[in-house]
């Protein structure tokens, strides 16, 4: 009879998985890549900053990790990392970036820029490897969107839309997918101190959060959950981490 306690321990457990994590070279997909990794998953880390890349590989515990510089923006890039991924149990999408873009100024190339790293390359590079049957049955993928993808934020128009596109593709994906038991699912965090902001931008967000604001840790333990067989019946569905400054 298997032990229940047992069972409970073990269930956050990335012992034996394979993961890709992009926008590994920084911020949150650096600490995900890192808390994986201690989690006993074996890591494929994906960035275009090559010292900053190997940085996070030698933070990783265990053996076997592979890094991939890539620009996800070139569909040549995304083939390299399909073809260096032929057997993964989790994808963690964190590649991307934010511009301040009030929608008055936005230029036809700003639009594009925003498009092409936060939407277009993650749902193609997850596409040709769920076409190449790279990821396993039971995997799971993950996007990270923001709180933006759900509420209006001054500013942030073109990467909102971006986000919240994620948010169909999500919602869609995971009905496709369910049949190989593969679940598709969201983070979306507020406020999280990485170089994606400026000192002045994390210090007016501070108010706003009255559980103070997210730190890479955080997010990190959300995708071990997402990506563990802890969430196993959870599949459709985006999580929402904005430290009480509630929707
Ligand atoms: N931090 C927050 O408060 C927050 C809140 C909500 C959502 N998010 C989302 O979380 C994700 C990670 O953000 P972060 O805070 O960790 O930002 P970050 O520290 O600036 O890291 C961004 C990562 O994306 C990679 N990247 C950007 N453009 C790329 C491209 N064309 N090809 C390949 N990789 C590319 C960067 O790689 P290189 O540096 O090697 O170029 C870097 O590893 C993003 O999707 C962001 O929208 C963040």
């Amino acid at each position: 009879m298997s032990n229940p306690i047992h069972s409970l321990r073990n269930v956050f457990s990335l012992e034996g998985k394979t993961i890709l994590v992009t926008g590994a070279s920084s911020g949150l997909g650096r600490q995900t890549a890192i808390t994986c990794a201690a989690r006993g998953a074996r890591l494929i880390v994906t960035g275009r900053d090559e010292q900053r890349l190997q940085e996070t590989l030698a933070q990783l515990q265990g053996e076997g990790h592979l890094a991939i510089i890539a620009d996800l923006t070139q569909i040549a890039d995304r083939e390299r990392l399909v073809q260096a991924s032929p057997h993964i149990d989790g994808l963690v999408h964190c590649a991307g970036m934010q511009k301040h873009c009030p929608i008055r100024q936005l230029t036809e190339q700003a639009m594009n820029d925003i498009y092409h790293v936060n939407f277009l390359a993650p749902v193609m590079l997850t596409q040709r490897l769920l076409q190449t049957g790279s990821v396993m049955r039971q995997g799971s993928i993950i996007f990270l969107l923001s709180t933006a993808a759900h509420l209006g934020t001054r500013g942030v128009g073109p990467y909102s839309a971006m986000k919240a596109g994620l948010i169909g593709i999500i919602r869609c994906l995971a009905l496709e997918q369910v049949k190989h038991k593969i679940r598709v699912n969201g983070i979306s965090p507020s406020a999280v101190a990485t170089p994606m902001w400026d000192k002045d931008q994390l210090e007016a967000q501070k108010a706003r959060h009255p559980l103070g604001l997210g730190e890479p840790q955080d997010v990190a333990n959300a995708a071990v959950y997402l990506l563990s067989d802890a969430s196993r019946w959870v599949t459709g569905t985006s999580l929402v981490m904005d430290g009480g400054s509630i929707l």
